[in-house]
């Protein structure tokens, strides 16, 4: 991959924060914890100790968020405005990467609601082995190194300053996991197996790597996304021929893990084609209102379908939601309603919107399922995904 030009955060550890962030961050730690417990995201008292006792300031001493404009400005993560920020359910981004001259986030401290929700899906028990993809800032391996024990705890990110800056900080604060610069989608063979594999970075397939990496009965929590925003997390437990669970009831989105091999985005193609117009019913952001359902219309869609919108040049608010494809069939579909439809334009070979409309109807024929009615099946060469039974007549293939 041509790499940009990688903002990390170059601050160094404890050294740099001021004197009253040392003083009065366990009281600021105690309440998030305190706060995520009564939210219902903690409910394990040992992660709600581990909140309490990782100072997250130490090991995000700079972050930066967008302004309005949607530029990135640096937030000073030792003033007082930037400790709440930190001891808050905020997820703090740290790298951005120059893409073309866009500054794209490429790694942050999740936001910890977020990241204990998931520790407790993952049902972590004393004593585990636990293998992280994405490794961050951090924050995640510091909260199971305060559960497990260091020795448990495996962590891998792709980019090897991250890596640099985490394991120095995490030993700033007396944690030692082991921390390693690959690429996550070959999992950590060489420490394997794990009872328990998470990964912070999301992924369009499963990688069977990590499958096997699992102890039997070990479980794995992933961000499932097959295209651009449409999956969700899914919980698969390992059993002797294959990875199988269900998403979660709550979405959730994570970074979609990069290569070092040059992928890039598919583009759509730029060609003028004839439009025609048409009305319909079907949500107008499924991506956005509807998840399962754009989860559906990606079984239908073509590969590297890219979602868009239109905006009003006055107001700069979204008019219509807008698909492109690689074969450069586009369509666009009108936010506003009239008469309880909504108007949609389609160009080129391929009826981008029809996917949509047809996953709609499909959706409202099986009873409007939520997430947790929708697993997946993982078997070395192939996978699947099923409405409420694996063997059930309802799949759809992922890969294979
Ligand atoms: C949301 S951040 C991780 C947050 C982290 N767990 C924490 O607690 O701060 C996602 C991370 O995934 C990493 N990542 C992206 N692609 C990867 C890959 N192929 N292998 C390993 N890590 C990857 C990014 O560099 C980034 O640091």
């Amino acid at each position: 991959m041509e790499e940009g030009a990688l903002v990390t955060d170059t601050t160094t550890t404890s050294t740099a924060t001021a004197p009253a962030a040392e003083s009065d961050w366990s009281a600021r730690a105690a309440r998030l914890a305190t706060l995520l417990a009564e939210r219902g995201d903690v409910r394990d008292d040992a992660w709600k100790a581990a909140v309490a006792g990782v100072p997250r300031h130490r090991l995000v001493p700079a972050a930066y968020r967008q302004d309005t404009t949607g530029a990135w400005r640096p937030v000073d993560t030792a003033s007082d405005a930037g400790l709440e920020l930190v001891y808050s359910p905020e997820t703090l981004i740290t790298a951005l990467e120059d893409r073309g001259g866009h500054q794209v986030a490429v790694s942050s401290s999740t936001k910890p609601d977020l990241m204990l929700r998931m520790l407790e899906v993952l049902d972590v028990r004393d004593g585990q082995k636990v293998l992280e993809i994405g490794t961050g800032t951090g924050y995640n391996a510091a909260l199971l190194s305060h559960r497990l024990g260091e020795a448990n705890v495996f962590s891998v990110d792709i980019d090897p300053e991250l890596v640099d800056a985490a394991r120095s900080r995490l030993a700033g604060i007396g944690y030692r996991p082991t921390l390693v610069a690959v690429d996550g989608v070959d999992g950590l063979p060489e420490h394997a197996p794990y009872d328990r594999i998470i990964a912070t970075c999301s992924v369009p397939v499963v990688p069977w790597t990590w499958v096997n990496q699992l102890a039997p009965g070990g479980q794995l929590l992933v961000d499932l996304k097959v295209n651009d925003t449409a999956g969700n997390l899914v919980d698969l437990r390992r059993l002797p021929d294959r990875a199988e669970g269900r998403f979660t009831a709550r979405w959730a989105t994570f970074m979609t893990m990069r290569h070092h091999d040059g992928a890039v985005p598919i583009q759509s193609g730029e060609r003028a084609m004839e439009a025609f117009e048409r009305v319909t019913t079907a949500p107008a952001q499924p991506w956005w209102t509807h998840r399962v359902v754009w989860l559906l219309a990606q079984f239908a869609l073509p590969a590297g379908v890219v979602i868009g919108m239109r905006l009003d040049p006055d107001t700069r608010q979204p008019t219509a939601g807008m698909l492109s494809a690689p074969d450069g069939s586009w369509t666009t579909i009108e936010l506003a309603e009239s008469g309880g439809v909504r108007r949609v334009t389609e160009a080129g070979p391929t009826p981008l919107w029809v996917a949509v409309e047809d996953a709609y109807q499909r959706w409202t024929g099986l009873g409007e399922p939520d997430w947790p009615r929708l697993g997946i099946t993982v078997i070395p060469d192939r996978q699947w995904a099923w409405l409420d039974d694996p063997a059930g007549p309802r799949t759809w293939p992922i890969s294979g």
